[in-house]
């Protein structure tokens, strides 16, 4: 199969795969519906996209699903997406546990609702053991606030003497993130033609590679995650190297 998961002893299908997941609302004005009609197709794109990640034997998998920048969209869209990811946990997670995934969440989640608060805590203890897929849901995320909370802590430990300043490296940051557990995304897609981060995972994607597809996310399937894994596969990783 052309996207079997080694070649040449080379590891080819990224072991890690974040999308950013955008174009719902212009997916549905498209139709002259509204836009939650898009945030709900959508969460049948993601359906879709979590059966084909494990397919394909990709082991991580970060979906951007509200960033702590959407606070500023209408009350009304805000709670419909937080609707949709009440509907998304229950519906969903006795069936991902079922297939070997596990659900976790990244994010600030002091301001999210006490009952999803409750859903994620269970949805999380529920699936922690399994291991053929860890989805990540990024929900309230800021890449910017992750950092400056990694910061916090290091200056909090270093304050009360617990880590000297002069040690502070690389692994030692990432420790303190709250994604630290999650290796470094091979590869982000963006759907919807859009071409930036918005904030998503800064500090991991210093050497990821980007994939932009115009197809609006209710629209993405199967067939365009392949896509997207064929395009990683031709890149040439070099990492600051000089290149093969
Ligand atoms: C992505 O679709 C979903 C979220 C950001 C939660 P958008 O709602 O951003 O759709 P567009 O960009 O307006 O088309
Ligand atoms: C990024 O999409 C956030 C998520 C996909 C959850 P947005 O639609 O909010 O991003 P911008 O505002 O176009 O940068
Ligand atoms: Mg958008």
């Amino acid at each position: 199969m052309a996207l079997a998961p080694s070649y040449g002893g080379q590891a080819l299908v990224p072991l890690h795969v974040a999308i950013i997941m955008d174009g719902n609302g212009r997916w549905a004005k498209a139709r002259g519906l509204p836009r939650i009609a898009g945030h709900r197709q959508g969460v049948s794109a993601v359906r879709e996209c979590v059966q084909a990640c494990i397919d394909l034997g990709i082991r991580y998998l970060t979906i951007y699903t509200f960033s702590s920048e959407n606070w500023k969209r209408p009350a009304a869209e805000v709670d419909d997406l937080m609707g949709l990811l009440r509907f998304y946990i229950r519906r969903e997670v006795a069936e991902l546990s079922r297939n070997g995934v596990s659900v976790r969440f990244i994010g600030e989640r002091s301001r999210l609702a006490p009952d999803i608060n409750r859903l994620i805590d269970e949805s999380e203890a529920e699936t922690r053991a399994n291991r053929r897929l860890t989805l990540t849901l990024a929900v309230n995320y800021g890449g910017r606030q992750e950092i400056i909370d990694a910061v916090r802590e290091l200056v909090r430990d270093a304050r009360d003497g617990r880590i000297e300043p002069g040690r502070i490296d690389e692994a030692l940051f990432r420790e303190r993130l709250q994604s630290h557990d999650l290796p470094d995304p091979d590869l982000v897609i963006r759907t919807s033609g859009e071409q930036r981060l918005s904030n998503f995972l800064l500090w991991q994607s210093a050497y990821t590679e980007f994939v932009f597809t115009p197809t609006l996310w209710p629209d993405f399937s199967r067939h365009d995650l392949e896509n997207a894994v064929k395009e990683f596969q031709r890149r040439e990783r070099r990492y600051g190297g000089a290149g093969g």
